[in-house]
């Protein structure tokens, strides 16, 4: 049941793939709750994907950009402004994308040239989309900014590759840019560190159906889906949490903080 939490609220959404993805989600959502959006992915994931139907759904404009590129984002940005019809009050980053796991090279035997570009993509990207709304001034005093991350920045997860690097640097960029939007511009930036989830970049891990299953035993609540993370970035888009910016949040049915659980005991014990 929508409670009207954006309303009045202007916002672009990064990442929506298809139905299945969770910035598909959160579009959806964020629209639902009374947000106006524009819709954002890159070029060739406009041509693959089904990005149309949902700017369809959600009345909203889709405008590419390669979020690495610098001149793409600013064009993104004032666009969405004057579409909108003023500044931005929340910007959803859902982008994630590595060589390396996409092509299967071993970890230890990386190309420092794929490398390079997982990191450019899945996290130096974050700071580029901060850096080119700064530039602007395209975000709202008390805006916020969320990133999506996963536990692979603290734990090990094998299959997960150069990944892991990238989600620890969107999390340390998290911080560090939190730090500076704070003081500057009142504007909050935290990531959400979701359970793995059933979308083309999740599954395109290696052994990503044994990750989601093994986080099932072992989280109290179970996974976390798509649509429930949805909802937990609209609480970070609103004003009810406005005092809460450079954090990592977890949103992983308690998976984060379980050492071991009866389910998977159970099981070992069987074997
Ligand atoms: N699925 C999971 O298990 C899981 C778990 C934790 C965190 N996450 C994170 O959630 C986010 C969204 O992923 P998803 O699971 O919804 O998968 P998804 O494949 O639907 O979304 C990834 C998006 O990144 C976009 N992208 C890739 N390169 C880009 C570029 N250069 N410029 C702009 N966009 C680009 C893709 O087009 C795609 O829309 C990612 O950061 C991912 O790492 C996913």
């Amino acid at each position: 049941m929508p409670y009207n939490l954006l309303k009045g609220k202007k916002g672009i959404i990064f990442g929506a793939l298809d139905e299945k993805s969770i910035a598909w989600k959160v579009a959806l959502r964020a629209v639902e709750e009374g947000a106006q959006i524009t819709l954002s992915n890159a070029p060739i994931a406009l041509r693959m994907g089904k990005i149309n139907e949902l700017a369809a759904q959600c009345n909203a404009k889709v405008i590419p950009a390669d979020a690495t590129s610098l001149p793409d984002l600013e064009k993104l940005f004032t666009e969405s402004m004057s579409i909108l019809g003023g500044k931005l009050d929340f910007i959803l980053h859902s982008i994630g994308m590595s060589p390396n796991v996409r092509k299967r090279v071993p970890y230890t035997d990386t190309s420092y040239e794929n490398f390079q570009k997982t990191l450019d993509v899945s996290a130096l990207s974050f700071h580029k989309v901060m850096q080119t709304a700064m530039k602007l001034d395209a975000i709202n005093e008390w805006g916020s900014v969320v990133g999506l991350s996963y536990i692979a920045a603290q734990r090990a997860f094998p299959g997960y590759n150069d990944m892991a690097d990238a989600k620890a640097l969107l999390e340390s960029i998290t911080r560090s840019f939190g730090y500076e939007y704070g003081f500057k511009k009142k504007v909050r930036v935290n990531t959400i560190s979701q359970s793995p989830t059933m979308t083309t970049a999740g599954s395109g891990v290696e052994g990503f159906d044994a990750f989601f299953h093994y986080a099932e035993k072992m989280s109290p609540l179970g996974n976390a889906s798509a649509d429930s993370c949805a909802e937990y970035c609209l609480t970070l888009f609103s004003d009810y949490t406005r005092m809460v910016t450079m954090q990592n949040l977890f949103h992983d049915g308690g998976f984060s903080f379980t050492g071991v659980s009866h389910q998977v005991v159970e099981e070992i014990m069987k074997k």
